[in-house]
């Protein structure tokens, strides 16, 4: 296929060239009703792309034109049999992988370190989830990857699971083991479902880990928008049958009309149309820049005293098969620093603005688009700061507190939908342990929910969730000192 086009966009433009009389949805016709307080400060042309459903920019809900080209240029570009363009983020397509996957009172297979989208799709079908558990990479604090080994465990005592729902790579560039584990899904008759979230570029590069499609997944979803030049909420959906679960497969395209705004914006859709099409021109090199800018700030912050960098040397273990060269992962821990307290130094004192920050380290996600310039500033605030924290002792510093491990599978008293349209009553956070959640808690980011719907808050969980709240963490249903629980397990 030519990917040299643009379909979507050329059909907007078209569009636009026919000077309309407009009379459609939005409202500010083509660029002229937008406030000057907003377009006296990013120009009007933008705008006029904002466009809605006409017989020249098709409808993504049931694509016949410009749009169904466009994906078909994408799936070919993936190695996809079909891929579709997502307006809500990874988070929808994550719903309709699972509710499509499992019907209501039906069990599926989900990662622990799933994000809390996989769960929300829980809610919405009624499905009953068995988990995996993916390893712990200690050295670093944080979870790495799910082992085939895990994955046969957990299809003995579930053979009823139809699918595997699994996040490769992690949020830190972890992957996972996915031609082993695709080949242990398939021989159970099982598909494998993949967030691919953070790895839209691995496609284009050999010194990145393999993709999902690649090695045998069945479904993956893409966040395009957090790798490459596409907008925020942009992301992809690519099915690659293997000649099973071909029901499931073919409920994804409904399930995406349930999980989708009817008015989808083409600015978001034409920013994938403009992602492939740069991706397929010069995926490479695009990657290949940003390996380089990030191996070269990985060697210079290593080198400094008090400083690591993960690098490739965690392949193999903890069920890692493959490193994202393009994620920074940092650790001052040698200084006695947090990765919450070096996230809230680079920030407020460098303005330099990392992804995310756990106990122990920050991760800064490094693409293309990147300047050296920026690199050059990360590398000079971990300088400032190992010559300032050197030998030092003081607030914000590990050996303070333990910070826990991720805590064990607690006991599951209902299924998430249940427990998510269950009695419920608000009870204080201090006295919740024991209790049974009716909402997810999930420090965010990365967002991967601790607490399910219908579990209970264990011990474990509480004391997890409790070090994050005492470090002033943002974490989603815990907005208040008080959580939802169940008033009566018994009504279940
Ligand atoms: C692993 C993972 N899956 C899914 C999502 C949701 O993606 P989106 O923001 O594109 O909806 C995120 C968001 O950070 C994520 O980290």
């Amino acid at each position: 296929m030519n990917q040299n086009r643009t379909p979507l966009l050329d059909a907007i433009r078209s569009l636009i060239d026919t000077h309309p009389a407009y009379f459609r949805i939005p409202g500010h016709r083509l660029e002229r009703g937008i406030s000057s307080r907003w377009t006296d400060r990013v120009g009007t042309e933008i705008f006029a792309y904002d466009v809605t459903e006409t017989p020249l920019t098709d409808d993504l809900h049931s694509p016949e034109g410009a749009i169904l080209e466009a994906e078909a240029l994408l799936a070919a570009l993936y190695g996809a049999d079909r891929s579709f363009f997502l307006v809500n983020g990874t988070t929808c397509g994550n719903e309709a992988m699972l509710l499509s996957a499992a019907l209501a009172g039906e069990k599926v297979l989900l990662a622990r370190n799933a994000h809390k989208s996989a769960l929300m799709g829980l809610i919405l079908s009624g499905a009953s989830p068995a988990y995996v558990m993916p390893e712990v990479l200690t050295a670093w604090g944080i979870q790495g990857g799910v082992t085939p080994a895990a994955v046969r465990r957990a299809f003995e005592a579930h053979p009823e699971c139809r699918a595997l729902f699994l996040v490769s790579p992690s949020y830190y560039g972890l992957s996972s083991d996915l031609v082993q584990i695709a080949e242990i899904c398939h021989a159970n008759g099982a598909l494998l479902l993949v967030d691919e979230a953070h790895g839209g570029h691995v496609y284009f590069h050999g010194a990145l880990p393999a993709g999902a499609l690649a090695a045998g997944a069945d479904m993956c979803v893409q966040s395009m928008h957090k790798v490459t030049g596409a907008l925020t909420q942009s992301s992809v959906l690519h099915i690659k049958s293997h000649g099973i679960g071909e029901d499931i497969l073919a409920r994804v395209a409904d399930n995406l009309r349930l999980v989708q705004s009817t008015s989808p914006s083409y600015l978001l859709m034409a920013s994938l149309d403009c992602a492939r099409y740069e991706l397929a021109a010069r995926g490479e090199e695009m990657m290949r820049r940003a390996l380089a800018l990030a191996a070269s700030a990985r060697a210079a912050v290593c080198a400094l005293p008090g400083f690591r960098c993960m690098d490739r040397n965690v392949t193999g273990v903890s069920g890692i098969a493959g490193v994202d060269g393009t994620r920074l992962v940092i650790s001052a821990k040698e200084l006695g620093l947090t990765g919450f307290a070096l996230e809230a130094l680079l920030f407020e004192k460098y303005a330099v603005n990392v992804e995310l920050a756990d106990y122990e380290n920050v991760l800064a996600i490094v693409t293309y688009a990147n300047e050296e310039e920026e690199l050059e500033r990360l590398i000079c605030a971990c300088a400032d700061i190992s010559r300032a924290y050197a030998g030092q002792t003081g607030a914000g510093k590990t050996g303070q507190d333990v910070f826990l491990p991720f805590p064990p599978l607690p006991r599951q008293a209902a299924t998430p939908r249940q427990a998510y349209f269950a009695r419920v009553q608000e009870t204080p956070w201090q006295e919740a342990a024991g209790r049974i959640s009716a909402q997810l808690i999930a420090p965010y980011p990365p967002g991967i929910p601790v607490v399910y719907p219908g579990e209970e808050i264990s011990r474990e969980a509480w004391a997890y969730i409790e070090c994050f709240r005492k470090h002033g963490r943002h974490i989603h249903g815990l907005e208040t000192d008080t959580v939802r629980v169940l008033c009566d397990t018994g009504a279940l």
